[in-house]
């Protein structure tokens, strides 16, 4: 599909792939609703990440875990969110109440707003990765993308319960090179991307990664798709290596997957290693697809026997995860992380209860109504099954549950039909 590329070994997501996508019994969630209560309900959270070690378990520091999610005032329009993102953090003893900490960083951030990373504790040491977007102090707003991260600041629990604090350090990590990551200024899509660098340590021989989400450049006028405005869809999952293991030091290496002439948008790459396969995941969006093809938003993942590939789709086309027919966007940004011998999908609350809307059309509602069909909050998380190349979704937890590891999770099958009924619902006259 792409020959141009024929030097990498990237792996690639291709038309045929993509061309056969469709929602299944496997791969739709059951319709969500909002949750009782709301842990901050002065603001909206979205793309959430947990603190994590080294080997990817989930961290805790004196029995507290502790998430990141971009935020933003609830107040202001939804659809402004990312304009102001800013990180906050989260803890909780039991995996489903969440204590806001509030914003991680005081001064010295790097970027106008904060798009979403990862985070790592290594030896104490706490390193929250981040997308620096546009330039800090800028008065209009710019979309340079740029890999950061804040680190040099301290966690540590107190009698109210756990406080980031202390100087972070901000330094940039890496910003791509033109040649294998397109630069802002090379750019000829919809949406430019180089953003969301998420930390991974490959359990084969201990080496450290960063995994970001970016595009391809595609030369102009050498028929690198069979229909030049597709090239406008060249999303890629970037990869970079620490020689060090030092976690802020990186070297940019060949993208591991490609979507040239699919898709524009692989968004927040992640591995979980499971069985002694790599799953790599990304979420992307309907209107992110090359024209002649169609996909909804959802989870896309893509199975390899080891980090660099070759890369297979999951269930033939990659579709994982998506939402009804019904309620197509109540959900995204989906982060899918291992619990035992099942996977967990976290993800959130996005807009609901559209009566049919898209979201072109919600930008057009009164500012009140676009707000109330704003989750902005944790999703209920989603339980799949994960056999080889093929994935099942068993049903759900509560909105923002991440069980701890000793939690036996109660068996599939009942809770799966009560969800599909619900499903088949949906939300009234719609
Ligand atoms: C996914 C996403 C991320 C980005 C963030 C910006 O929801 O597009 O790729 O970092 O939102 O708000």
């Amino acid at each position: 599909m792409t020959p141009e590329h024929s030097g990498r070994a990237t792996s690639r997501w291709t038309r045929e792939h993509a061309s056969t996508i469709e929602r299944t019994d496997e791969t739709v969630a059951p319709i969500i609703y909002p949750p009782r209560e709301d842990a901050a309900p002065e603001i909206n959270g979205w793309d959430t990440w947990f603190l994590r070690t080294r080997d990817g378990s989930i961290a805790t520091v004196g029995g507290w875990r502790v998430i990141f999610s971009l935020t933003a005032p609830a107040d202001l329009l939804p659809g402004k969110r990312h304009d102001v993102a800013e990180i906050r953090y989260f803890y909780s003893k039991d995996g489903e109440t969440w204590h806001d900490g509030g914003p991680v960083f005081e001064g010295g951030v790097r970027g106008s707003r904060q798009w979403a990373g990862s985070a790592l504790l290594d030896d104490g040491e706490l390193y929250v990765y981040y997308t620096a977007s546009g330039r800090a102090g800028e008065e209009e707003l710019t979309y340079e993308q740029r890999l950061a991260v804040g680190f040099g600041g301290t966690i540590a629990i107190d009698e109210s319960g756990l406080r980031i604090d202390g100087t972070f350090e901000h330094e940039i990590l890496l910003e791509p090179d033109g040649d294998r990551y397109e630069r802002k200024d090379q750019y000829r899509g919809m949406i430019y991307t180089f953003r969301d660098p998420w930390f991974f340590e490959d359990p084969a021989d201990g080496e450290t990664y960063l995994l970001f989400e970016a595009n391809t450049p595609v030369p102009e006028g050498e028929g690198v798709c069979a229909e030049p405005v597709w090239e406008e869809f060249n999303g890629s999952v970037g990869i970079a290596r620490s020689r060090t293991g030092d976690p802020t030091d990186w070297e940019l290496c060949d993208p591991l997957l490609e979507g040239v002439c699919v898709n524009q948008e692989l968004e927040r790459p992640h591995v979980v290693v499971h069985d002694g396969r790599y799953y790599l995941f990304i979420s992307s969006h309907d209107h992110t697809f090359a024209p002649g093809l169609e996909g909804p938003d959802g989870l896309y993942g893509f199975v390899a026997d080891s980090l660099r590939g070759e890369y297979r789709p999951l269930n033939g086309s990659g579709l994982v995860l998506t939402n009804p027919e019904n309620a197509p966007y109540q959900a995204y940004s989906w982060l899918a992380f291992p619990h035992r011998e099942e996977l967990l999908v976290s993800g959130f609350f996005n807009y609901y209860d559209l009566g049919g809307l898209t979201l072109d059309d919600v930008a057009t509602l009164p500012p009140d109504e676009q707000r109330a069909k704003f989750g902005g909050t944790l999703a209920p998380t989603v339980r799949v099954a994960l056999s080889g190349d093929r994935t099942r979704i068993t049903g759900t937890l509560s909105h923002g549950r991440i069980p701890l590891e000793s939690e036996e999770l109660p068996a599939f099958p009942e809770e799966r039909l009560a969800h599909r009924e619900e499903t088949r619902r949906g939300y009234g006259g719609y």
